[in-house]
């Protein structure tokens, strides 16, 4: 059991995660996915277990379908990291749209975090979509929003910060991209990238990868990248 339930073994309030969540992501600890899904109210492991991979793929189409969710400490360093860049930038964030957010886990994180930003998560598995509405309704989280659909499809919402989270397919993955160049001749944003996209990033020159001098600047892990036109004002 989570040692985040309370006493009766009952989720905490709304309240009480949000409390739950600044305290960890201010602290060290090294953090447990499953007891801070729990008292989230995030149930992923009963709902993958309903889930047949090849069924997946007969449904979808040949993308990224594995579940792999991001663990809550590459998350929280996901945070710390994009409000150092808040902070030392100009670059005012209003609305993160995760692209391929699974069971949302940086979304429900985020906006019990950070109230005032509005979010947003685009997934394709319709089940993982219900699961992540359905705990942004328990939690009350009016500022989050999670549309089912194939994130290379689908209209976008407004965004001023995309978050690509190891969700596309090496074949899928130039599809976003190139949506991503055409928003950046008519709006300025940043990229908030993981793992295997960092160097398809790295290579658009459209972009600009913006260093945090206090952050080792490794290869695979988190990396934020700026579109051209803005990096001037903030860099
Ligand atoms: C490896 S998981 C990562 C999940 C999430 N980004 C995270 O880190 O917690 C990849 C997710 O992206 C979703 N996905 C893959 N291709 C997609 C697409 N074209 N549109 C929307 N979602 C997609 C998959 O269904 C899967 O849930």
């Amino acid at each position: 059991m989570s040692q985040y339930l309370t006493g009766n073994g009952f989720l905490p309030t709304t309240d009480e995660v949000r409390q739950l969540v600044r305290e960890l992501h201010h602290g060290n600890d090294v953090l447990n996915d499953e007891e801070i899904d729990t008292a989230i109210g995030l149930e992923i492991t009963t709902v993958e277990e309903n889930l047949i991979f090849i069924d997946l793929v007969l449904c979808y189409g040949q993308h990224r379908l594995y579940q792999g969710d991001i663990p809550y400490n590459l998350i929280r360093e996901l945070y710390t990291r994009l409000g150092v860049f808040i902070r030392l930038s100009n670059f005012r964030i209003t609305h993160i749209l995760d692209i391929g957010s699974g069971y949302g886990r940086p979304v429900l994180y985020g906006a019990l975090l950070w109230p005032d930003i509005h979010f947003c998560g685009i997934e394709m598995v319709l089940e993982r979509v219900l699961e992540a509405q359905k705990v942004s309704k328990i939690r009350g989280l009016n500022s989050v929003e999670f549309i089912s659909g194939d994130a290379t499809q689908i209209p976008w919402p407004f965004a001023d910060c995309f978050f690509l989270m190891n969700s596309f397919s090496l074949s899928v993955l130039p599809k976003v991209l190139s949506r991503l160049e055409s928003l950046s001749k008519s709006q300025d944003f940043i990229v908030v990238s993981i793992f295997s996209s960092n160097d398809y990033l790295s290579q658009c020159c459209w972009l600009k990868e913006i260093v945090l001098s206090d952050f080792l600047n490794e290869k695979l892990t988190i990396k934020i990248f700026q579109t051209l036109s803005s990096t001037s004002e903030t860099s």
